[in-house]
Order: structure tokens, then C-alpha cells, then sequence
């Protein structure tokens, strides 16, 4: 995956620059992700389209705090995130992002609306609210 050409009118809610992302190393070093850069702004739906394999995943992993780049910034409302502390991250994840999967990551033993409260609950909330609000959600 790759573009270029970050423009900026500040009201970005996120905003990333030379994003990129190798795996593997020597000969088997793989390029998934090349210089990407994205302004996403407030109220803004955005879609990442390509083909499988074309760095997807990828890159909203590096942006949403799950994945470091090898190169690159990103910011999300004003703060550079992969300058944080590993405290500071989990906290970013647990209170700015939301994410689905590709492939769930669901807790097999815990039920549907119990899956969805986790979050809740990791902020400290009531067991029952959660289960409650959770169902709304649902
Ligand atoms: N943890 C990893 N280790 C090694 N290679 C990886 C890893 N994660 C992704 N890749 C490789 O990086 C490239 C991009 O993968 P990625 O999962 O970001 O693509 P995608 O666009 O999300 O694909 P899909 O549409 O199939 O979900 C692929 O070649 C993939 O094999
Ligand atoms: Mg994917």
C-alpha cells in the first residue's frame, strides 16, 4: 500500500504521515506498508479499499494504537500516539478506539453482550450496567 500527500485544514481527528510497515527480516523482509499517509476528520466516515493483502489491516492497526510502524507518525486529536508509554497506549485503546476484528477476537467462554462489556467493565463500571448497556449496543 502506498500514498502520499497529507493536506491539513485543522479539523483533523486523526492524522497520519509516512506511515510504514515491514515483517520478517534479510531476505524474507516484506514491505506491507509504504509511506501512507491519511487525514480523517471529525463526523467523517472513511473506507480503506484494496485488494487482500494490500496493507488494510495493516495500517489501521498502526493507526489505532495496536501495531507500531517501523516509520511514521500518528496523530489522533492532537496527541502523537506512538510516542506514549505502554500504559498511556492501553489507555488510548481503551477509551478512543473501538475496533471489530477481522477476525473477532471474541472470548469464547464469555457470552455475546458479556464480549461487549468488556470494555466497560475495564473502566470500572458496574457488572450489571455493563451487561445492560451492552445489550443496547447490540
Ligand atoms: N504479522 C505478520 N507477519 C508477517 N507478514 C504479515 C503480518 N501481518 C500481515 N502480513 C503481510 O502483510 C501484507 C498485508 O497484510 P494485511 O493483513 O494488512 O492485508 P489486508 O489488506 O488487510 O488483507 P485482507 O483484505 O486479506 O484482510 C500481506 O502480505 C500479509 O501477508
Ligand atoms: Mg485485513
Amino acid at each position: 500500500m502506498e500514498s502520499t500527500g497529507v493536506r491539513s485544514n485543522g479539523t483533523e481527528a486523526i492524522v497520519a504521515t509516512g506511515l510504514t510497515k515491514w515483517f520478517g527480516v534479510g531476505e524474507t523482509r516484506m514491505l506491507a506498508v509504504n509511506d501512507v499517509g491519511l487525514v480523517a476528520h471529525f463526523g467523517e466516515m472513511l473506507f480503506i479499499v484494496g485488494p487482500s493483502g494490500s496493507g488494510k489491516t495493516t495500517l489501521l492497526s498502526m493507526i489505532s494504537g495496536i501495531l507500531r510502524p517501523n516509520c511514521g507518525t500518528v496523530s489522533v486529536k492532537g496527541a502523537d500516539i506512538w510516542t506514549l508509554t505502554d500504559d498511556q497506549l492501553a489507555d488510548f485503546r481503551l477509551n478512543t478506539i473501538g475496533f471489530v476484528f477481522q477476525d473477532y477476537h471474541l472470548f469464547p467462554r464469555l457470552t455475546t453482550a458479556e464480549n461487549v462489556a468488556i470494555p466497560l467493565i475495564l473502566k470500572q463500571r458496574n457488572w450489571n450496567e455493563s451487561i445492560s448497556e451492552a445489550g443496547k449496543f447490540l
